[in-house]
């Protein structure tokens, strides 16, 4: 297989995938592809009611990506919807969404065009076993769930929402479990990922391994 010049992050939710992708799509200058954000917006516009076909349409006229030094930043029709993307309440009806295949096919061409000559970092679930099998670098970034939620409950604190820690827990295992034993698109590391386990590890730290990967194995 030819491979292309991407490099793909897949795990578990708030494994940290965002922002590692984040500082490896600043650092070497390279596109940035949030593959959850998608589900997500698909999420956003099937709450408004809007038929499935034409939300494919949506997102590629209407929302724009901008990346911020601490976050990636979703505009639709300049109107930033970033903090409504990141509800759990949003994330619930993605993961429901996320199960469909029609669903996952209107997002892989979606998906596929981000990619250009510049190169790309996407972060997701299925970037390295099915949209980018071809991708020359992949990740699988994990954590245990306690770490995980502790991470999102910060997350979304700083994003002003209400959050309670025991039902965050419950939140992540049972979309854990919805993920991964799904039929179509399975969380799984790709056969020839590298695992990083960041439970004990800071952001600086899993940066850096990563850094040194795609210095030895991507550039
Ligand atoms: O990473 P996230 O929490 O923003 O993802 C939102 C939902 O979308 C999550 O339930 C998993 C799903 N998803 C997926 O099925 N495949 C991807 N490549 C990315 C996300």
């Amino acid at each position: 297989m030819k491979k292309i010049n991407v490099i793909t992050i897949d795990g578990p939710s708030a494994s940290g995938k965002g922002a590692l992708a984040r500082q490896i799509a600043s650092k070497f200058s390279i596109n940035i592809l949030d593959s959850g954000v998608l589900y997500r917006l698909f999420a956003y516009f099937d709450n408004l009611a809007i038929a499935h076909s034409e939300i494919a349409k949506k997102i590629q006229q209407e929302i724009n990506f901008n990346l911020k030094i601490d976050r990636l930043q979703i505009l639709n029709n300049e109107k930033d919807i970033t903090s409504q993307l990141r509800s759990e309440d949003i994330a619930k009806t993605a993961s429901k969404l996320s199960s469909k295949k029609e669903v996952r096919s209107l997002l892989f061409n979606i998906q596929r065009s981000f990619y250009t000559s510049k190169g790309l970092v996407a972060d997701g679930r299925d970037m390295g076993t099915v949209v980018f099998k071809d991708a020359k670098l992949k990740i699988f970034l994990t954590a245990s769930p306690e770490i995980r939620a502790k991470r999102r409950y910060i997350e979304l604190q700083n994003l002003g929402q209400e959050v309670n820690m025991p039902a965050l827990i419950a939140d992540i295992e049972s979309r854990d479990l919805k993920d991964s034993s799904r039929e179509l698109s399975p969380l799984l590391p790709a056969d020839d990922a590298t695992i990083i386990d960041s439970s004990d590890m800071s952001l600086e730290e899993v940066f850096s391994f990563a850094e040194n990967l795609i210095k030895k194995e991507f550039i």
